[in-house]
């Protein structure tokens, strides 16, 4: 996938959804049970609060993934990366990274650092985090699922 085809803009109220109809699709947020109303929701109140949030097209493929960073939302002080995701069948040909760089030029400018969360057993996404530049600095046991420990992962970003 060439990058040049992958366009990066704000989240629309029209973009929601979309997003949500694909995110039931995702077999990690299946096992945490969210719902095409839940995700919508809470986009909705995302976009109210001023959240960054940042959608990708592709040429045939509007909407086909997103990133929502909430700004002072670790501590009170950082960026907290609240979700990323990419269309399954669009996975694995740099959307993500796309967003997550974007992200991050647009949290340095409120913020030194970005956290997010990451499920124990999200092995592909630990990965895809550890080569954007994050560490793992400490997990939060059961903390979402009973069965599954949070890890957190960390980044400066200036
Ligand atoms: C993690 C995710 C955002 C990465 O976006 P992407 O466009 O697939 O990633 P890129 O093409 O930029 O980078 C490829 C890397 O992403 C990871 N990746 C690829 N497919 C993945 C998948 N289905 N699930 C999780 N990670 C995946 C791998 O580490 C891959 O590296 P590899 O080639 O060494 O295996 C995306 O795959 C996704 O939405 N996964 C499901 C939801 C999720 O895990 N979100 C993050 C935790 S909230």
């Amino acid at each position: 996938m060439p990058m040049n085809a992958i366009n990066l803009r704000r989240l629309t109220p029209d973009d929601i959804p979309l997003l949500a109809d694909w995110m039931v699709t995702v077999p990690l947020w299946q096992r945490y049970n969210l719902r095409a109303d839940q995700a919508a929701a809470q986009f909705e109140t995302a976009l109210r609060r001023g959240d960054i949030l940042q959608v990708a097209d592709l040429p045939e493929a509007p909407a086909c993934g997103f990133a929502w960073g909430m700004i002072g939302g670790a501590f009170g002080r950082s960026v907290y990366l609240r979700l990323i995701g990419v269309r399954p069948d669009l996975a694995g040909h740099g959307v993500g990274a796309a967003l997550l760089d974007n992200l991050e030029q647009i949290a340095a400018g409120v913020s030194s650092d970005l956290f997010l969360l990451v499920s124990d057993f999200n092995s592909d996404a630990q990965r895809f985090y550890r080569r954007q530049g994050y560490e793992h600095i400490g997990s939060i046991p059961a903390y979402v699922l009973p069965d599954v420990n949070e890890l957190i992962f960390w980044k400066r970003l200036r």
